[in-house]
């Protein structure tokens, strides 16, 4: 087939529902608007471990408008039989609301409210007069046992390491760290008959349909999800945390329609957030900076009920041709609620501290960190011996040296100064995996032109209306404008989780794949028409542009989609496009390089990023603008990372002490200096998929931390390893 011309992918165009979130006209969870629906409000448990032993709800019933108090000692017992396709298959031991009188973390709903407002709701809660027998929890990763480690090996590293002319041995910690997304966790659970619909801030529409049904015990299609916008989510609306359950109960044991919006406090312990780590790194290089052996030893806390581990040992694998690593990963079981997927997932862990750790090297053996990163450049990928799909990391440093002024810096520590401020820079290199696991989505050509795309997957800010919209219009040959495409229903052609920076890679193939079909069709139907101007063309030669069929070297003999529908007497055409990824015989992960300078208060210790540029390797671009500002975004996010996010839990009873904005510090714009991102162009990977993009979500944000961290070492001479960069940590 002839290439259609390509127009609307690469073109920096604005979001197609921008208009509608800058007015107010786009509908989150919470917004939607249900004819006689109440409220329901979480009691959380005032202990971090131990037994209910009674519960008082006299007061809370009380009150006027109360509608019904729901504990374990009144609730139903729920399936909770799981879903071998989500992230609580069958047997995983995921929080069970309301199920018996145990209390597993501080802040674990014990009971639920309803009322007819949210006023009376939120009173009554603190009505409900909860018994304890509480015992001692155990909060603290330093002082619990860890349990059997995941383990990767190649070579002899221990030997390795003991016998390499230089040693850089260092521990790391980065702290709990909270989503924190501009909306809250929040679903309306609606029963008709046997039939239940989620108004849900979801990333997964159908991993959620799929859970509660679990939960629930009922067939998937009893379940509905609808999830139109999602005000931003991090990685934290994959899978069905304990309000979900806890609202649709509350709707079936209500008879009503029930809204449950999580408080600010709430979201530290209602959903998920990035485990407290500890990685320690032994890296033995010879005098050239060839690192011949790499240990790591890493732990990180989980719950006392599910053991969430994510990939954080991939990089430290195959980032660099290390001859000899060997890897354990333990978790630590806690008197918490379990941790989650956080921005750049595992890998952005992994980056502050095998990045800090080749920083080190580089000072110690008094080689540049970019050089030193080059000595040990892979040409294959160490872990799988598979040859690399495309990885462009030396044209990275080689386009990131050159644009942030690499070799004005000088290596000695402490050496820059500007009046009270301590000037460095730093570097540091991140690499996120390539998700590839399938989907579909419907597209429908109508008569009078315009197309219609669905896909049940989820648009928490990166932009997937817009970028979706974008392959479509091209595949399709029509106009942005007479392209829609729509997503968050769990009834639409089944996508993976919105997460990972795997939607354009998925949805965007199966969304080309069905624009493809689609335009074949038409232009089948042409060529096969002896009242077209194309009777008898080439099937192969034709394009459309615009909505209009031609001969790609003729463009003044033609039709229209819509003279041609409308002859046929054809009121659409409709295909369900799909992509299933074949056997991966490439390793695929996408790359960047970050460059960070920072000011340092000599005496106050206050750090500050001055700029920062990130040149990344993420294949094919299809919206530069989208592309552009989630590179910002991402780089605002390691800053926080870096400087200011930290969960802050007192271990003598388990209470997360900063559960909310005031004291959980993010960035905000006087934080935030010039920042540039730099995709690599060109760069499109048809071993990961149809379209050759690599995903751009994560790898945005992963680097970052360790960037500046290097830089303020650069700056001071002070190695910090513990995020976030505290004030305390540099006085
Ligand atoms: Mo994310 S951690 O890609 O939602």
């Amino acid at each position: 087939m002839s290439p259609q011309p390509q127009s609307a992918v690469g073109a920096p165009l604005s979001r197609v529902d921008g208009r509608l979130k800058v007015t107010g006209k786009a509908t989150y969870a919470a917004e939607h608007d249900i004819e006689g629906v109440v409220h329901a409000v979480i009691v959380d448990s005032a202990i971090g471990r131990g037994r209910i032993t009674g519960i008082d709800t006299r007061a809370a019933l009380a009150q006027p408008g109360v509608i019904k108090v729901i504990s374990h000692l009144n609730a139903p017992k729920l399936a909770y039989r799981g879903n071998p396709d989500t992230y609580d298959p069958p047997g995983n031991k995921q929080l069970r609301v309301f199920q018996d009188d145990k209390v597993l973390f501080r802040g674990q709903p014990v009971a639920v409210v309803v009322a007819t407002t949210l006023e009376v709701a939120q009173h009554a809660a603190e009505l409900v007069k909860v018994r304890y027998n509480a015992e001692q929890s155990s909060t603290d990763m330093a002082s619990a046992p860890a349990g059997e480690p995941v383990t990767y090996a190649r070579g002899d590293a221990d030997n390795a390491f003991a016998s390499a002319a230089v040693q850089v041995d260092a521990t790391y910690q980065q702290a709990r760290a909270h989503h924190n997304a501009m909306e809250p966790h929040a679903t309306i659970a609606r029963w008709d008959g046997d039939k239940l619909t989620l108004w849900d801030k979801t990333q997964w529409p159908i991993g959620m349909q799929k859970d509660v049904a679990a939960q629930f015990g009922i067939p998937i299609d009893s379940v509905r999800i609808i999830a139109p916008f999602v005000g931003g989510s991090f990685g934290n609306a994959m899978r069905a945390w304990p309000h979900i359950a806890t609202t649709a109960l509350a709707a079936r044991e209500t008879g009503r329609p029930v809204k449950l919006v999580l408080s600010r406090r709430q979201l530290y312990f209602g959903v998920g957030y990035r485990p407290s780590y500890e990685y320690r790194v032994r890296l033995g290089s010879d005098r050239r900076g060839r690192v011949s052996a790499m240990v790591q030893h890493l732990k990180a806390e989980t719950s006392s009920y599910e053991n969430f581990t994510e990939g954080v040992l991939h990089a430290g694998q195959m980032v660099y041709k290390a001859p000899h690593v060997r890897q354990d990963y333990r978790t630590v079981p806690l008197d918490v609620n379990t941790p989650v997927w956080m921005r750049g997932p595992g890998f952005a862990t992994a980056a502050f501290a095998l990045e800090s750790a080749m920083d080190e090297l580089a000072h110690e053996l008094g080689i540049d960190p970019i050089e030193l990163r080059r000595r040990n450049e892979p040409e294959e990928d160490p872990s799988s011996q598979l040859p690399f799909s495309t990885r462009r990391l030396r044209e990275c440093y080689t386009v990131g040296a050159r644009e942030f002024g690499w070799h004005r810096r000088n290596p000695r520590p402490r050496s820059t100064r500007d009046g009270d401020w301590l000037i460095g820079t730093g570097m540091a290199v991140g690499t996120y995996d390539v998700l590839r696991s399938g989907a579909q989505a419907r597209v429908r050509l109508n008569a009078d032109g315009t197309a219609l795309i669905q896909s049940a997957t989820s648009d928490m800010g990166p932009g997937t209306y817009t970028s979706q919209s974008q392959v479509a219009a091209d595949a399709l040959g029509l106009t942005m404008r007479n392209v829609t495409f729509q997503l968050g229903d769990s009834t639409m052609p089944v996508a993976p989780p919105h997460g990972g920076s795997q939607t354009m890679i998925n949805v965007g193939s199966a969304v080309q794949d069905g624009c493809d079909k689609v335009r074949l069709q038409a232009i089948k139907l042409a060529v096969e028409d002896k009242d077209s101007p194309l009777y008898g063309a080439d099937a192969d030669d034709i394009v459309v542009r615009a909505g209009r069929l031609h001969r790609s070297n003729d463009p003044a003999r033609g039709e229209t989609y819509r003279q041609l529908l409308a002859r046929n007497n054809r009121t659409h055409l409709e295909v369900l496009g799909s992509w299933t990824p074949g056997e991966a015989r490439h390793s695929m992960y996408t790359y960047g390089a970050i460059f960070a300078e920072v000011a340092v208060d000599a005496r106050l210790g206050l750090v500050r990023v001055r700029r920062m540029l990130g040149v990344f390797d993420a294949g094919r671009i299809i919206s530069p603008k989208l592309a552009d500002s989630q590179a910002l975004g991402g780089m605002v996010g390691g800053i926080g990372a870096a400087l200011l996010e930290h969960t802050a839990t007192d271990h003598r009873d388990g209470r997360i002490v900063n559960a909310d904005l005031a004291n959980y510090l993010v960035p905000v714009n006087a934080d935030i200096p010039e920042l540039r991102g730099i995709f690599l162009d060109g760069g499109q990977d048809l071993e990961a998929d149809p379209i050759g993009v690599k995903g751009l979500g994560e790898i945005v944000y992963i680097g970052v931390a360790p960037a500046i961290a290097n830089a303020v070492f650069n700056a001071t001479g002070r190695r910090v390893r513990e995020l976030p960069i505290t004030v305390e940590a540099m006085i």
